[in-house]
């Protein structure tokens, strides 16, 4: 079959010396156009009907969702194995000292707000969560999931204040404005925190989250900050006591602090 269009193909390759990579691609060119074409498949098409392929794709659609679900929990154990690291629980947290955005007042735009750091998480529960305030969707979700966790907690522990704690990992753009207007969406007692660039690398290297904005990252660029997306539970002491992945229900955070909070009791 066109023997004709076969050989000049081949030829010019060789002409021209080009790469392995082009030539390979030539030579089979060459020689598909004179190889038969595969028998058709009508007899298998045939037996297609209609609703084997709406099946067909139910079942399909299916074992996708179930395997990106299986995949994503894999990942979180792993990801939940480095920061164990070999045994226990890890020492996950340390000292950081950041600026507290939601304490500012909103009427002093040039106001620097009051540092926080790692002792006024003292004394009560926290939620620490890393994102950043340009983040489209994983974020708000993850913060409407604490905003839950924490009024849920509030209606069945009343005595049990549990401080959500927003974190940002994107010091070019997240100023103490734009994080105290963001964290206005969410529970009202959110704390937001920011620093400069060192100053969210060593919490994020505290908590062993990574982030992915460049040092000299462009305060008006439009960049998608890639993160580890974790709660992190601390308990009153400061400790880390759980991380909690995307794929824990808002009711298993629940039902796990409530466990943890009895146990720390004791
Ligand atoms: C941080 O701001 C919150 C208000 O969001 C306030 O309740 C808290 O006392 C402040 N903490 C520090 C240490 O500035």
């Amino acid at each position: 079959m066109l023997p004709f269009r076969a050989r000049p193909l081949l030829s010019t390759c060789r002409a021209v010396a080009r790469p392995v990579r082009f030539q390979n691609q030539c030579r089979r060119n060459g020689t598909s156009s004179s190889t038969p074409p595969p028998t058709t498949q009508r007899n298998v098409v045939g037996v297609f009907s209609p609703t084997s392929a709406v099946l067909f794709i139910a079942v399909g659609a299916g074992m996708y969702f179930y395997f990106t679900t299986k995949k994503q929990q894999l990942l979180e154990e792993r990801e939940k194995e480095r920061m164990s690291k070999s045994y226990g629980r890890p020492n996950l947290g340390g000292p950081f000292a950041l600026l507290n955005c939601t304490a500012t007042p909103s009427s002093n735009r040039n106001e620097i707000p009051p540092t926080f750091t790692d002792k006024d998480i003292l004394g009560k529960w926290s939620l620490v969560y890393f994102g950043f305030t340009n983040c489209p969707d994983i974020c708000p979700a993850e913060l409407d999931k604490v905003t839950a966790i924490v009024n849920d907690l509030s209606k069945t522990n009343p005595s049990l204040p549990v401080q959500p704690i927003f974190i940002s990992v994107d010091p070019a753009r997240d100023t103490p404005p734009t994080v105290r207007k963001y964290l206005s969406d969410f529970h009202p007692s959110y704390i937001g925190l920011v620093g400069d660039y060192a100053q969210t690398k060593a919490v994020c290297k505290g908590y062993r989250v990574y982030f992915s904005t460049p040092p000299d990252a462009d305060p008006t660029g439009d960049y998608l900050v890639d993160h580890s997306i974790f709660v992190y539970l601390m308990d009153p002491e400061g400790k880390f006591v759980d991380a909690f992945g995307q794929v824990t229900t808002k009711d298993d955070v629940v039902e796990k602090i409530q466990e943890y909070v009895k146990e720390w009791n004791r």
